[in-house]
């Protein structure tokens, strides 16, 4: 894959000489070029924004510099066409899924912004694709390339040595990777779970989906929505809600089990977290304490 980056600071990119993305880099797996926009300048300053129409705070970027250096990229390379992202808050959100789409083209080119933005004509002329690392405003694109380069490099036939990482990563399936250990056995009293040690390859596999279930529902409930569930995963998705609720000074949640039940013949998964979350089955009181999904 080949991948442009152009920037009025090409030394922000410089990580990407480093760790896994450098080592593909020098192993010819991605070949990623960095270029200074103000190279597509013509006066004496460099110029490369200008104050907004309509008025209001900021600067903004002229459009003349980066069709310049977009049409000078792309003419080195007449048999390809690329994919061009500008990342922007404003885009549309970043994930694995979108990652590995990236991973599948053989050309991106990223334009990170500065000041307010790009002009809107040049990205409308050029962008393929706009897109939000997260939503929060950062100073630049660049720091949202070396994020979007390094997912989508890790993905790169070759890049990573153990394939099967990637498979087991979050998100591959659509939920969270559940918690991970090495040695020693205990450590500050805090010991491996057992069945991790047990070498049973079918429990350990179950245990690893049921943590992973668990750590979907306390933390990104949402995901849940998106991937089909058996009815086991539906069980362990309710009972996260018991664990979550069982202890301390939390109230006893009652009928959990009913509320599975009910969900799997819904087949529905969401029924089962609201039954179990409102503590009873049928229009019951909610009990008092903590709802929130995120209590873990
Ligand atoms: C200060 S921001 C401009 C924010 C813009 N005024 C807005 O509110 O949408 C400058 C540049 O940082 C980059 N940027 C900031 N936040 C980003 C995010 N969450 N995802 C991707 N790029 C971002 C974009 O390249 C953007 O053009």
């Amino acid at each position: 894959m080949r991948i442009d980056v152009v920037t009025i600071f090409p030394d922000y990119l410089r990580p990407l000489e480093l760790a896994l993305v450098g080592r593909a880099a020098s192993r010819d797996l991605v070949d990623i070029q960095t270029h200074d926009l103000r190279a597509w300048t013509h006066d004496v300053h460099r110029t490369v924004d200008d104050s907004p129409y309509g008025g209001g705070p900021g600067m903004v970027m002229r459009p003349e510099p980066w069709d310049a250096a977009l049409r000078d990229i792309v003419a080195r390379d007449p048999s390809r066409r690329p994919r061009v992202v500008v990342p922007t808050p404003a885009g549309v959100p970043f994930t694995q899924s979108y990652a590995a789409e990236l991973a599948e083209q053989d050309w991106l080119i990223f334009c990170c912004g500065r000041y307010e933005g790009i002009d809107g004509r040049v990205v409308d002329a050029w962008a393929d694709d706009e897109i939000s690392i997260g939503d929060y405003v950062l100073a630049g694109g660049e720091v949202a390339t070396l994020v979007m380069v390094e997912a989508v490099t890790r993905l790169l036939p070759g890049v990573v040595g153990n394939a099967e990482s990637i498979i087991d990563d979050s998100f591959a399936h659509g939920l969270l990777e559940g918690p991970v250990y090495t040695r020693p056995p205990v450590w500050e009293g805090r010991a491996v779970p057992e069945i991790l040690r047990s070498g049973d390859h079918a429990a350990i596999a179950r245990w690893r989906r049921e943590e992973a279930l668990r750590r979907t529902r306390r933390r990104r409930p949402e995901l849940l929505d998106r991937i089909e569930l058996s009815d086991a995963d539906r069980a362990v998705v309710a009972s996260t809600i018991v664990a979550a609720h069982g202890g301390g000074d939390d109230p006893p949640v009652t009928g959990v089990e009913d509320a599975v039940t009910a969900a799997g013949a819904a087949g529905v998964v969401e029924d089962a977290v609201t039954v179990a979350e409102r503590g009873t089955i049928g229009d019951g009181p909610a009990p008092s304490g903590c709802a929130s999904s995120h209590c873990s």
